[in-house]
């Protein structure tokens, strides 16, 4: 969750940090901090509340010039989001800074060892005990880095740490166990922080950091150790996206470019997957033929909407492969003692590559012997580097708290996984496969003819802007679309709603319906079995009922028109693709209902972009 920056070399260090944060506010934004080493000293500031906060105090009292620094962004989890519990947190006598992502679980234990011994820790907060247990190293004669390794080997939970020693200037040190944390490599200077997002103005060039590591960042050389302190080699990779790509670009929220970013996002996930005889092929794909034809069950595993791209993958892949598929929430997984063994292909779907519970599942899998599979969108995260097998979803960076070209990239990762496997295993012949990746190619169009149509939704949204509730109904790959629409609205508008699958309707959800609720409906396309004129029969139970009826079908289906108090024409694609256009209007259904009620779209309240604690 929080952001994280470091920084040593020949610029103004505290410009650099708070650039990076601005970068990283997306982490957690419930206070920020800088510290800066200058003068013998160590000088910092921080703020409750958003980085405008920070930036305000950083106005009123400037800090001095300096080559090395640290700063924080924040997602409370230990202490509330007060000056006194935001980062740095500095020892007893001030001479050592640290930043902190992540949970220390044993913290308790080791305050009241720190206090008994006479430190005084003055916030609410787990992080401050590191402050303290670095004091104790660095008084006994370590240095920052050997302080930091000793300090790592007694702390239990997840952490990114990062600190800095106004005793050594020209170093910033920090670990890693269960959260991100990367390396910027630049010429004279080098970077720190939780994702490459806070240096890409600087530099495309960084190295990942392995689980339970310490580095040492001075201006002109990075050292990686173990928590022992032996040497450990770090693979250097370039980032594939710029500093264009992490701004606005002339959109007013992030969520909304992303958005109507989605065509390209989808054909850059396509890039590059056909062979010369126009077979499929996918290029990080680490498991063998043989291995893949082995498998015998696939689970799906995730949270949020990755989990909601899982259940429409489940539609394609069981259809293409006829193997047995279960999507599972990735938090539930582990803790019912799944059945799990060598032929059990586990596909983690995770955006960022760091959501605790997804990761921590995929461990579980692990040492059952499963192999498995990541899709993601983030090079270098935990999740893929943890796998045995990883498809990127190339989509760009994701900046937007609520996921949307995240969604639509998974959906397209999943189908290719499906269609690879159908391919190796033979459940396919060449040319249906041919087939279907042809239809998929052609998706970025019909996505963006969905967005070129938006008009009419922007009004709706506006038009219900105050509405206090609102359902979405699917069947088939419609229902996790509904159920996506509606983790939108919640996260962005902060209003009840919630996704059915039509055919549960008058199993209970009926009873919600009363004069003038606005219920979405997403009406499977024509010839898809007879659930397409099941589907318009629930329109007109709930009509009945008085809903005001908001009706997503194929542009020419005149036989649901009737009953559609407002329609939202989708384009004609196969059943299978429905998702990938019928999820569009949703995302921007709940932007714009978000800013009509004059929320912040990019940051909603409680919530942050990775979920990097349990
Ligand atoms: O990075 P991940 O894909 O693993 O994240 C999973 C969920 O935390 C994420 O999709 C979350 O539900 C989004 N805020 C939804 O918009």
């Amino acid at each position: 969750m929080c952001g994280i920056v470091g920084y040593v070399g020949e610029q103004q260090a505290l410009g650099v940090v708070v650039d990076g944060l601005r970068r990283l506010e997306y982490r957690g934004y419930d206070s920020g901090g800088v510290a800066v080493a200058a003068d013998g000293a160590l000088h910092t500031q921080k703020r409750s509340g958003k980085l405008a906060n920070l930036d305000k105090a950083l106005d009123e009292r400037p800090l001095p010039a300096s080559s090395a620094g640290v700063g924080h962004t924040r997602w409370a989890t230990h202490g509330s989001p007060t000056d006194r519990n935001a980062h740095p947190h500095l020892d007893c006598r001030q001479r050592l800074a640290v930043v902190h992502n992540g949970i220390i679980e044993n913290f308790a234990a080791l305050r009241a060892e720190l206090e008994r011994s006479g430190h005084d820790l003055v916030s609410d907060t787990d992080t401050e005990v590191v402050a303290h247990l670095l004091e104790v190293e660095v008084t006994r004669g370590a240095d920052l880095t050997r302080a930091m390794q000793a300090v790592c080997g007694r702390l239990e939970g997840a952490f990114t740490l990062v600190a800095t020693s106004a005793d050594d200037p020209s170093r910033v040190v920090g670990a890693r166990r269960n959260s991100p944390l990367v390396v910027g490599l630049g010429e004279g200077e080098n970077f720190l922080a939780s994702d490459v997002a806070a240096f890409i103005a600087h530099t495309r060039e960084a190295m990942e950091l392995g689980q339970d590591q310490v580095v040492t960042i001075t201006a002109d050389a990075v050292e990686v150790t173990d928590f022992a302190g032996n040497p450990v080699d770090a693979a250097r990779y370039h980032v594939d996206w710029d500093l264009s790509a992490a701004e606005k670009g002339g959109y007013d929220w992030f969520m909304r470019k992303e958005i109507y970013e989605q065509p390209r996002a989808v054909a850059d996930t396509l890039l590059g997957r056909r062979g010369a005889e126009g077979e499929l092929q996918l290029d990080e794909m680490r498991l063998s033929d043989e291995e893949l034809r082995e498998i015998d069950k696939i689970i799906v595993i995730a949270c949020g909407t990755a989990f909601y791209a899982g259940l429409v993958a489940k539609y394609a892949i069981e259809h293409w492969t006829r193997v047995p598929c279960e999507v599972e929430l990735a938090s539930e997984f582990r803790y019912r003692d799944p059945i799990l063994d060598k032929a059990t292909l586990v596909v983690a779907i995770s955006q960022s590559g760091e959501t605790m519970d997804t990761l921590m599942a995929i461990r579980h899998a692990r040492r059952q012997r499963s192999r498995v599979l990541a899709i993601c969108n983030t090079n270098g995260s935990t999740i893929p580097r943890e796998s045995d097998a990883v498809i990127y979803t190339h989509a760009g960076p994701e900046i937007g708290v609520a996921s949307t070209k995240g969604f639509l990239t998974q959906v397209v990762a999943c189908y290719l996984l499906g269609l690879y496997l159908a391919q190796v295993r033979g459940t396919k012949y060449g040319d249906e496969i041919t087939w279907i990746l042809d239809k998929l190619s052609q998706m970025p169009t019909e996505i963006q003819q969905v967005l070129d149509s938006m008009e009419p939704v922007h009004a709706l949204a506006r038009d219900l802007a105050q509405t206090q509730s609102v359902l979405f109904l699917g069947r088939h790959t419609g229902y996790p679309v509904a159920l996506e629409g509606a983790l939108k609205l919640k996260e962005l508008a902060y209003i009840h709603a919630e996704g059915f699958a039509a055919g549960e309707l008058k199993h209970g959800p009926i009873a919600l319906v009363e004069k003038g609720v606005p219920v979405f409906v997403i009406v499977p396309p024509r010839g898809r079995d007879s659930l397409h004129d099941k589907v318009v029969s629930n329109i007109q139970e709930i009509r009945a009922r008085g809903a005001r009826t908001i009706v997503l079908a194929e542009e020419d289906d005149d036989v649901v028109a009737p009953y559609a108090d407002q329609l939202v024409p989708l384009p004609k694609v196969p059943t299978l693709m429905q998702p990938l256009v019928a999820t569009v209007p949703l995302q921007v259904f709940a932007c714009e209902l978000a800013t009509a009620r004059g929320h912040d779209v990019d940051q909603p309240r409680n919530l942050a972009k990775s979920v990097t604690v349990e």
